[in-house]
C-alpha cells in the first residue's frame, strides 16, 4: 500500500478541491468517531481518505472502468451512475492505491448505499461522510450529529431514513442496499 503522504499526495490530484476539502471533513470526522468507537486509526484514516476517490471521474470513463474492472452494474446503478463511485473506488483503491485490506474496501464500497450488517469501521464513513463540517446544512443534518458520538445505530437509523425521504422526493433511485441497511438495524434494536 502507498504510504500515508503519497495516498493524499495521488489522491489530491484526482479530486477537485471542493471534493479533497469534502474528503479532509472526512477525515477529520472518522478520526473523532474511530476514537470513540475505538476503531484502527490508520484503517479510519485510509477508508477516509479514498472513500471517494473515484467519484469525480467521468461518468463515461467510470462506465468503462467498471467493465475493464469486471464490477457488475444492477440495473439501479446504470440507471444512476453516481452509485457506482463508491463501488469502483473500493476497486481503485485496490488497484491504484494498493490497499489490501478488506474491512477498508468495504468500508469504500459501501459509503454509498449502506448494506446490511455494516460493521462498525463501515458505519463510521457512511456517517462521517454524511456530516463532516463543511456540508452545506440540510434537513436532519443536526438531529444525526447529534446522535453520532452516543448511538452509531440511531444516527445510521436517521441517517438512512433522511437519505431514503430525500431520493423518494426528488424521484432519485433508491437502492435495495440502503433499505436492506435501514431494516436490518431496525430489526437488530428491536431485539
Ligand atoms: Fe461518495
Ligand atoms: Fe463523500
Amino acid at each position: 500500500m502507498l504510504n500515508y503522504n503519497e495516498i493524499q499526495e495521488k489522491l489530491q490530484s484526482a479530486l477537485s478541491p471542493g471534493r479533497f476539502n469534502h474528503t479532509l471533513g472526512v477525515l477529520e470526522t472518522a478520526l473523532k468517531l474511530g476514537h470513540i468507537y475505538n476503531i484502527d486509526e490508520e484503517k479510519v484514516k485510509v477508508s477516509a481518505l479514498l472513500h471517494d476517490c473515484a467519484k469525480d471521474i467521468p461518468n463515461t470513463l467510470k462506465l468503462r472502468l467498471c467493465k475493464e474492472y469486471h464490477i457488475p452494474l444492477d440495473e439501479f446503478m446504470s440507471q444512476d451512475i453516481e452509485l457506482c463511485h463508491s463501488f469502483l473506488g473500493a476497486e481503485i483503491a485496490k488497484r491504484e492505491y494498493g490497499v489490501k485490506d478488506e474491512e477498508i474496501l468495504n468500508a469504500i464500497k459501501y459509503h454509498t448505499t449502506g448494506r446490511a450488517d455494516m460493521s462498525v469501521l463501515e458505519k463510521i464513513i457512511y456517517l462521517a461522510d454524511y456530516i463532516e463540517p463543511n456540508r452545506i446544512p440540510f434537513r436532519g443534518l443536526e438531529e444525526v450529529r447529534q446522535y453520532v458520538e452516543n448511538d452509531l445505530d440511531k444516527a445510521m437509523i436517521t441517517a438512512l431514513k433522511n437519505t431514503i425521504e430525500y431520493l423518494t422526493k426528488n424521484n432519485r433511485i433508491i437502492h435495495p442496499l440502503t433499505i436492506e441497511a435501514l431494516e436490518f438495524i431496525i430489526s437488530k434494536k428491536e431485539d
